[in-house]
């Protein structure tokens, strides 16, 4: 198998791992297994890496943080401290937002298939709503014209790591692709006197080659140059969306930031130059990005079972902790944390405590002796880790600690078996 070379915030150190300079395993032993662990140090540096290079091509730009990817409170602060906008794609996330201290001039709600007592909820707090379709606009309209909209295009190309992660083509339920549609859109927001305009595209997560990015740019700014043209509004804002992949797997290439810049901004620059669309701000709504790497997930191995068939390390963190392998197949390399200098011993598939055979974290997995207790880490679990984590199989979910000038601070409690019992009541005939 190619090894993984370690990059911070990973360190071997005489064959343990460390995190942000922390030993791994006694992050184990102090706040116990299933544990996420957050580095603020690199999700500072991950933020400030891509809006510096970002800005050094177009100078007006703003970074909304995608908070799908990862809600915890402490994360959500320290990405506010560093100047970064909020994409929110539902009410619970804008209220976390605000929780966080994002003010609603910073949020931007990009929903679908939403319910009028939503966009009430935010048309309220004055959070600016990214129209999905004509009839959004319409109830909106009937609740508040708000002094800013935007709508979200759909500009035919997609792509993603995984078909459930591509949000943009001919067949996906996201956004407006006809452009008489958009056209009618502004035209209705405009009439109906709404002030302010920004346009909007996401066209997948976990977007590796740069191409489909360039070619849905082209095509969607294009659009904006049609409804400058033919309705007169100027954008504030033109949001490219998010889906910034990231290296999971050894031999992956890092998504490539440079080339990022020369394509894509670049282009923007220059179109937004010969379109005349003004001086709007670029936006862009990274996750993954901003996070995924500054995570690790650490579970303690409960079971080595060989057969004649098949070899499997058991952990205590399955679906219900980290649910990307089984729902996508996706790939988290795996480390044994105080074994790092030892040869790979054979193949493992490490495999969940849930009751269902695609409890799997890895499958055919090279690794070297695992015996019970020994830490895993499994890398790239700061983006969805989380936040799409559930209670399954009545499981109380992970604790969160986030490593701070190289100390650890626990960001979130480990849920307890009376956390399973919240908000349910038991009706009982007779009683
Ligand atoms: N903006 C919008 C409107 C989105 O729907 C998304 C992700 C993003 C931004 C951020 O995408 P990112 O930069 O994180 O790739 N659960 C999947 C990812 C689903 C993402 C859905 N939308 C996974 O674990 O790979």
């Amino acid at each position: 198998m190619v090894k993984r070379k370690l990059c911070e915030p990973l360190e071997n150190r005489k064959g343990n791992l460390y995190f942000d300079g922390f030993s791994v395993v006694e992050l184990a032993q102090k706040y116990d297994t299933p544990l996420y662990v957050l580095s603020e140090k690199r999700v500072r540096e991950n933020y400030n890496r891509l809006y510096d290079a970002i800005v050094d091509k177009y100078k007006d730009v703003r970074i909304y943080y995608a908070c799908k990817a990862n809600t915890n409170l402490t994360l959500l602060k320290l990405l506010q401290s560093e100047g970064a906008y909020l994409d929110a794609v539902s009410p619970g996330e804008v209220f976390m937002g605000l929780s966080s201290g994002f003010t609603p001039d910073r949020i931007l709600f990009t929903g679908i298939s939403v319910r009028p007592d939503e966009l009430k909820f935010l048309a309220d707090l004055g959070v600016t709503i990214n129209i999905d379709c004509q009839s959004e606009l319409e109830h909106l309209l009937k609740i508040v014209v708000p002094s800013t909209i935007s709508v979200r295009v759909n500009p035919e190309v997609g792509d993603g790591h995984h078909d459930h992660c591509i949000t943009a083509g001919p067949n996906v339920k996201f956004g407006i692709c006809d452009e008489e549609d958009i056209l009618k859109v502004y035209a209705d927001a405009k009439k109906a006197r709404v002030e302010h305009f920004g346009i909007h595209m996401h066209i997948g997560s976990g977007i590796s080659k740069i191409d489909s990015y360039v070619q849905a740019v082209k095509r969607f700014l294009d659009i904006a140059k049609r409804v400058h043209d033919e309705l007169d509004i100027t954008f504030d804002f033109i949001d490219l969306g998010g889906g910034f992949g990231v290296s999971y797997r050894p031999d992956d290439e890092p998504f490539d930031l440079s080339e990022f810049v020369s394509k894509v901004v670049s282009l923007f620059k220059s179109k937004v130059k010969a379109y005349k669309l003004g001086k709007p701000f670029l936006c862009v709504e990274p996750g993954r990005y901003l996070v995924c790497d500054a995570g690790i997930l650490l579970t303690t191995v409960n079971m080595v079972k060989v057969t004649s068939h098949r070899k499997f390390v058991g952990v205590d963190s399955g679906f219900n902790t980290l649910i990307r392998p089984a729902m996508y197949g996706s790939y988290h390399h795996i480390l044994v944390a105080n074994k790092l200098n030892l040869k790979d011993s054979g193949i493992f598939d490490v495999v969940g405590p849930l009751c269902e055979s695609g409890d799997v974290l890895a499958k055919d997995r090279e690794l070297p002796p695992v015996v019970e207790g020994d830490v895993l880490a499994v890398l790239n679990a700061g983006a969805y880790g989380f936040s799409m984590s559930s209670q399954y199989n009545s499981r109380p979910r992970a604790a969160e600690v986030m490593m701070r000038q190289g100390k650890p601070v626990l960001i979130r409690e480990r849920e307890q078996f009376q956390d399973l019992l919240t908000s349910q009541r038991v009706a009982l005939q007779g009683e």
